[in-house]
């Protein structure tokens, strides 16, 4: 996206505004840099002193970290419940009817849900979970539209020590199916639909398809949200408000360790299955916390939206759990930016007088894209922060949302983390640090990143190479899934005893991390992780595919897009509809949103003498259209000429 000539000139250095700096709950940078360096100090008796002063504990850990490389335990020996932490602790104070979530759905409803509320919906439901005949350990699937029972189901789960794993709505019921059958879940909990773009996404049946092959399911909850008619099964089947006649409000929290596992998410890994990243309690919500308190400068008197899914880590550590645990106003919406029109998120920002606004680089380059007479409608005169998370941003979309958003007046915190670290690692403290656009600043305390070369070796400032990690962090991801050795492999293998997080990044000479994208074969598509070989593995389940070789391709919006290379079977001829064929059928095997922008045909793929698909090779020519790399592999040369002549079918 080029800038016209009259857009002022990006900044390239934006110190905090001093109104800002005067408030803030980190104050300077001398108070970073203290805050730092006593962390790096001694970073287990750093993270150790805020736990006790910052969670509630019903009883005291004896030790805060015990390290077994890669193997960590945060606040052992301590008893806590993450529900208490994020609704009951704030219901014994005068933040009682203070409101917790404020949601509107699509189609304009309302509802504001204050602690107390907040705290009887959960119990209620928690008691549904246990009249089922539910119990600490058992496993939950939560697949719901962003509305609060999203919430509520994540809390109840918890507050009976049952892990959940939220299973994203665009994702279609072959995945929720793997996902099922991964984490062994008893119970499904969901929605007859939600609302998006007026259409209503038909989360049960989605659910009664993948359930045909998930014989540890006993029990489906559903919550009616858009009354279409379902079908419910007798005995499996319950609806959430039939369970909630008999449900009671007195449902204590359990008391858990401090290492109960929370949740498990599944993230797109580097092979074609998902894998699912655990995260436990103390530590999780510790870090969720303090970074709520230090990033976002979070105040009581703040109102706070994140535009995340709960599907999405985001939404895990940024819409329910962090703001909840530190007592805020989290804003939920359920619909699309754009329905009924471009200024929807605007309408709301100024309708609930969001203050601090969190959101991705593509939201805000879509966005920009209808232009900007959609905000202009609008004050926004209530925002006082800005935040990105996903991919990096570039800095024509930081000035716009700087400018047209923020009115030049509120920093922008430019969030970078993963799916598996549970909180924001590197990102400004916005009253401490100067704001470089495209970077996100310095690290958070207690957390050491490093830039190394392929041998682990610390590389020098200013250039490029693998951001690692060498220390652990409360909020790390412990293992996957039911495979610690795959845990080991793929995050502790690459460079030995060290945390690989599988991106490019640059430190700058002041300091500055600049995160540059991933160096594996996961892409990036509207911040969103998909794998290229999950894709791929889709693509060759179809009868007519020989072989299929996927990269991200550069696309203005939303950062990556999915390109497919495909080989036929012999005798497959037809390939004009086969292109839109194969979009909707990995759209059909993973969900929506993972549907390819372009398929490409094509006589052979680039393969090494080996026969491993050379990518790089194909993500240079759907980049640059030639090939400049290093091709001495490569056991077939004409593929090439061939390749880079290939044309989009779709
Ligand atoms: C990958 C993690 C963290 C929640 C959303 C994505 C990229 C994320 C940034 C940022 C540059 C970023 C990285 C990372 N990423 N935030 N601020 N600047 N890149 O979670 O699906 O686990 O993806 O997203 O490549 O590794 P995820």
């Amino acid at each position: 996206m080029s800038q016209p000539a009259s857009l002022p000139a990006i900044p390239t250095l934006v110190p905090p505004p001093e109104e800002f700096a005067a408030q803030a709950n980190v104050s300077g940078i001398a108070a970073y840099n203290e805050m730092y360096q006593r962390a790096a100090a001694d970073p287990a008796n750093f993270w150790g002193d805020l736990a006790a002063t910052e969670l509630d504990w019903f009883k005291r850990f004896d030790k805060p970290l015990v390290w077994e490389p890669p193997f960590a335990k945060w606040f052992e020996g301590g008893k806590l419940n993450v529900s208490y932490n994020c609704v009951d602790r704030h219901v014994k104070t005068h933040q009682r009817n203070k409101a917790a979530i404020i949601f509107e759905g699509e189609p304009g409803d309302q509802r504001v849900i204050t602690y107390h509320e907040l705290q009887r919906l959960v119990c209620r439901f928690a008691s549904s979970l246990l009249h089922l005949g539910l119990k600490t350990g058992d496993r939950a699937i939560i697949y719901m539209p962003m509305i609060p029972e999203a919430a509520i189901a994540m809390l109840g789960c918890a507050r009976l020590g049952i892990p959940h794993s939220v299973v994203f709505g665009g994702f279609s019921a072959e995945a929720l199916k793997a996902r099922i059958q991964d984490l062994e879940a008893k119970v499904v909990i969901t929605a007859d639909g939600g609302w998006r773009r007026a259409k209503e996404v038909k989360l049960k049946e989605a659910v009664d398809e993948a359930v045909k092959s998930c014989p540890t399911i006993e029990h489906v909850v559903v919550y009616k949200r858009t009354g279409s008619t379902v079908h419910m099964q007798e005995g499996r089947d319950h609806w959430w408000h039939v369970l909630d006649e008999t449900a009671i409000e007195d449902v204590a929290p359990v008391e858990l360790d401090s290492e109960h596992p929370l949740y498990v998410l599944y993230t797109s890994g580097t092979t074609g299955k998902p894998k699912g990243i655990l995260h436990t309690s103390g530590g999780y919500l510790l870090q969720a916390t303090m970074t709520m308190k230090w990033v976002f400068d979070l105040k009581e008197s703040d109102t706070y939206w994140c535009t995340a899914d709960v599907g999405w880590v985001t939404g895990h550590s940024y819409v329910v759990y962090g703001p909840l645990s530190a007592g805020a106003t989290t804003v939920m919406y359920e619909g699309a930016p754009d329905t009924p029109a471009f200024d929807r998120w605007w309408r709301l920002v100024d309708k609930y007088g969001v203050s601090i606004f969190y959101t991705s680089p593509t939201a805000i380059r879509a966005l920009i894209r209808q232009g900007d007479q959609w905000p202009a409608k609008h004050k926004l005169s209530s925002i006082r922060l800005l935040g990105s998370v996903g991919e990096p941003i570039n800095p024509a979309a930081w000035a716009w949302f700087h400018r047209v958003i923020g009115h030049n007046r509120c920093p922008i915190v430019d969030t970078w983390w993963q799916t598996e670290t549970g909180a924001i690692l590197i990102a400004p403290m916005p009253g401490a640090v100067g704001l470089k656009p495209g970077s996100g600043t310095f690290p958070m305390p207690g957390i050491s990143p490093q830039i190394v070369d392929n041998n682990g070796n610390p590389v020098e400032d200013g250039k490029e190479g693998f951001l690692i990690l060498r220390t652990p962090w409360p909020s790390m991801l412990r293992t996957i899934w039911g495979d610690p050795e795959r845990y080991k492999e793929q995050y502790w293998s690459k460079v030995p005893g060290a945390y690989f997080t599988g991106d490019a990044a640059r430190k700058d000479k002041d300091g500055y991390y600049w995160v540059l994208g991933r160096v594996d074969d996961v892409m990036n598509v509207s911040g969103h992780r998909l794998s290229t070989m999950e894709i791929e593995s889709a693509l060759v389940k179809h009868h007519a595919v020989a072989e299929a070789a996927v990269v991200g391709k550069p696309h203005e919006i939303t950062g990556q897009a999915v390109c497919c290379f495909v080989t036929l079977k012999k005798g497959v001829a037809d390939h004009e509809k086969l292109g839109g064929e194969l979009r909707q059928w990995v759209a059909h095997e993973i969900g929506p949103f993972a549907r390819p922008e372009e398929i490409r045909f094509t006589e052979a793929l680039p393969k090494t003498r080996s026969g491993k698909i050379m990518r790089r090779l194909l993500r240079e020519i759907v980049t640059s259209h030639t090939v400049a790399g290093d091709v001495t592999t490569l056991e077939d040369m004409n593929v090439l000429t061939s390749l880079s002549a290939a044309h989009d079918e779709d």
